[in-house]
């Protein structure tokens, strides 16, 4: 069908039809009631591709650790030298975008120079605009964080469609990996695909189809509890059937840890800890886990990009920032402190 000025409209009547490459699995409306996986990529496409590499935190799932992988992810590419921008999509959590303006807050009341990273939250929610802002702020970073709101949206469709790597964090629980694949609850054997694997391969086979770098999508297990055993089990045995299936690769997992919580108001992690004397020792394993999937992330290595990773310069009483560190020690964890009384 041609449109005005000879452009092609495409007629999307019959919803139920798989996009390219789709069929079996395919559970139509149920699992894409909103835009056809071909219009959002041709909005996608329509606009300037990002040079910076693009990771998207996202699950429809809510809760799963979307934002606290999110922001651990960034901090660790900041201290590995990645110029960064983090763009936050759920504007009424603000999770993200708040743990980074919290870190520049510290980083200003401590007067300590933590790498840092360009932030906003898209107050406008479409694919215009995230494209618009990507230009504005992201043309000298070497990678852009985006997290994503835990359900589904035409705004988190186009964030996935233009992704370089989706990162989906799963609570290591049965309950938690439906909306990533069904099993059977007696054989144990996978059935089919979830509804957003299935939403994600749609954009996915359209992008093959439009000739588009592919999506390495990688799940993570969240909250790993060793003394869970037989749910863990469970979960691993899942996860190993549904990987070759909805095409995922597994990344390191992220234990159940306090660590990963309690500093997060104040906009740091574990691996700020050496750049704060005497606040509280860091917590190896935590920081070797977010490590570990960094590394599993396989980004290129950090370019030419340019920009400040410290922090601003400014006049700070010394009393209010003696004040500022006390409360943040005191918000720890009594196990983090003892760490540090410790040494
Ligand atoms: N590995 C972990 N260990 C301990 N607590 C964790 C871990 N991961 C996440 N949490 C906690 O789980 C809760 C939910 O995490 P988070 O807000 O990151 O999830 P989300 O997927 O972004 O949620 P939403 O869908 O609402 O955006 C938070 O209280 C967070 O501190
Ligand atoms: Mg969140």
């Amino acid at each position: 069908m041609r449109g005005i000025g000879g452009e092609t409209v495409l007629n999307y009547a019959n919803f139920n039809e798989p996009p390219a490459g789709r069929s079996a699995d395919w559970d139509g409306e149920r699992a894409f009631d909103g835009e056809h996986p071909s219009v959002t990529l041709r909005a996608v496409c329509s606009r300037p591709r990002p040079k910076a590499h693009v990771i998207v935190f996202a699950n429809e799932k809510g809760g799963v650790g979307k934002s606290t992988l999110a922001f651990h992810t960034a901090v660790a590419l900041a201290h590995a030298g990645y110029k960064l921008l983090a763009i936050d999509l759920d504007r009424r959590q603000r999770s993200l975008d708040t743990a980074f303006v919290n870190r520049d807050a510290t980083a200003r009341s401590l007067q300590v120079n933590l790498p840092r990273s360009r932030h906003i939250v898209l107050e406008k929610q479409s694919g215009a605009l995230l494209s618009q802002e990507i230009t504005r702020l992201g043309t000298q970073c070497d990678v852009i964080v985006i997290d994503v709101a835990g359900h589904d949206s035409a705004i988190a469709r186009y964030a996935m469609a233009m992704a370089d790597t989706l990162v989906t964090p799963v609570n290591s629980s049965a309950v938690d990996l439906d909306l990533m694949g069904k099993f059977s609850p007696v054989t144990k054997r996978f059935k089919k695909p979830g509804h957003f694997a299935q939403m994600v391969n749609a954009l996915r086979a359209e992008r093959a189809r439009l000739g588009l770098p592919s999506l390495d999508w990688v799940v993570v297990k969240n909250r790993v509890r060793s003394t869970e055993v037989r749910q863990q089990a469970w979960v691993d045995n899942a996860l190993a059937q549904l990987a070759p299936k909805i095409d995922v690769r597994l990344g390191a997992s992220l234990s159940e840890r306090v660590a990963y919580r309690e500093l997060f108001p104040f906009g740091l992690t574990h691996l700020d800890l050496r750049l704060i004397p005497g606040l509280a020792s860091a917590r190896p394993s935590a920081s070797a886990e977010v490590r570990a999937l960094v590394a599993d992330l396989a980004l290129p290595e950090p370019g030419s990009g340019v920009g400040s990773n410290e922090a601003p310069k400014s006049w700070v009483i010394r009393e209010s920032s003696r004040a500022y560190g006390a409360s943040l020690q005191q918000h720890m964890h009594p196990k983090s402190a003892a760490l540090e009384k410790a040494g």
